[in-house]
């Protein structure tokens, strides 16, 4: 690593708000990481099974895209470009969920590829994982028109699959992405900022933790040590659950 690695490592931190480091072996042990295997990604982009994927999940998480299809289900279908239904680690132990795809992962038919979605992969990556062994998913699986909020007629069509993405891969951990995330998941309307940090009990086994949704952040960049200071109880979460 060279010193300008160094100087843009520790730069990238700081923009995310970490002051120190710390000795706890929830950061230092590579058995406190997120468990499984890299390699085993799934796009499910087209519905049919992803080379090198393989295992119960994998073939699950394939019968849900196959399920989702060409779908007509909502308005959305007549504006979406593609549908976007989720990459990452279908054994992921820990899972995020965003709101609904924007201009570019309606383009490119993965989540959180665009401007929010860098800062989101950077925010992984500060946890010590890599982008692949999570899980990253939306409530909507297609683009509203101008990214206007999703309405509760698409969120009520499109959430079954989210539910059913959740109850194959099981995560142990999932990190709500903003309003609209954490109050699909939850059924609550509470402000994301009374909500924010909370370790909430969902779906038996699994703890959600909301936070502010990295678009949220790139335009109030002051929050971003909130969010590094719910992805610490994230990464406490992941660690207890060994
Ligand atoms: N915002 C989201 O909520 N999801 C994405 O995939 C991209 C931006």
């Amino acid at each position: 690593m060279t010193r300008d690695d160094v100087a843009a490592h520790l730069d990238y931190f700081g923009e995310l708000g970490v002051t120190g480091v710390s000795k706890d072996s929830a950061w230092t042990s590579r058995e406190a990481r997120v468990s499984g295997s890299a390699g085993e990604m799934v796009s499910g982009l087209s519905g049919e099974p992803v080379p090198g994927m393989s295992g119960e999940q994998v073939g699950s998480l394939s019968e849900i895209r196959a399920e989702i299809g060409d779908c007509q289900r909502c308005k959305l279908c007549s504006t979406r470009t593609n549908i976007v239904f989720g990459v990452g680690n279908p054994n992921a132990r820990l899972m995020f969920v965003g709101e609904a795809p924007g201009a570019d992962e309606d383009e490119q038919g993965e989540p959180f590829v665009g401007r929010a979605g860098q800062l989101l992969t950077k925010i992984i990556e500060a946890m010590g994982f890599q982008r692949s062994e999570v899980f990253i998913a939306n409530v909507l699986k297609c683009r509203p028109p101008n990214n206007r909020a999703p309405e509760p007629d698409e969120v009520a069509t499109c959430e079954p699959f989210l539910f059913k993405q959740i109850d194959t891969i099981k995560p142990k951990v999932i990190v709500a992405l903003g309003t609209h995330a954490a109050h699909a998941l939850l059924k609550i309307d509470t402000p994301i900022s009374k909500i924010r940090g909370q370790v909430l009990a969902f779906r038996g086994e699994t703890k959600l933790v909301p936070t502010f949704h990295p678009a949220f952040l790139l335009r109030s960049p002051d929050r971003k040590r909130d969010v590094w200071e719910d992805m610490k109880k994230v990464r406490a979460l992941l660690s207890d659950s060994e």
